[in-house]
């Protein structure tokens, strides 16, 4: 099983959300960014440095909301959500290319990767619940 994090990346209320590439594998599916664990790598370390990588950001990790246990038929990944603050950097796409700011109802309109289905109804519940 391989284990990769995903950033649930809070600012006034909305969620940053990412589109893979046109031409990359599960094109143009919207996901949390982030990225496989490499050996020796907290899930913490991980998500800084995919976020460093992908959105040009510095963050720190907050705390784990969710994971969703997925099989691509190329092996099974485990996806660990976190909740995470953006400290300081001008956030560029480097490998997505379209981002989005959803609120609860914006983000039952995009088309997620299947292993970020059950994060994206997690984040929702979690946008409800700051609204009330
Ligand atoms: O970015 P990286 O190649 O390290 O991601 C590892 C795998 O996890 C890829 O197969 C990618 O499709 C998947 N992934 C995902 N949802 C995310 C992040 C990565 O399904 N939010």
């Amino acid at each position: 099983m391989r284990h990769v994090t995903a950033a649930v990346l809070l600012k006034d209320g909305k969620c940053l959300i990412a589109k893979r590439r046109t031409g990359d594998a599960l094109e143009n599916l919207w996901e949390f960014p982030g990225g496989k664990i490499e050996d020796g790598e907290t899930p913490q370390e991980c998500l800084q440095r995919e976020i460093r990588e992908e959105l040009q950001i510095e963050v720190t990790v907050g705390d784990f909301l969710t994971e969703s246990i997925y099989d691509y038929g190329r092996g099974v990944i485990r996806l660990m959500a976190y909740i995470v603050t953006w400290q300081n950097g001008n956030l560029r796409l480097t490998v997505h290319d379209g981002l989005a700011w959803v609120d609860r109802n914006t983000i039952t309109g995009y088309p997620f990767a299947p292993a970020d289905i059950p994060i994206a109804a997690k984040v929702r519940d979690l946008l409800s619940a700051g609204e009330s």
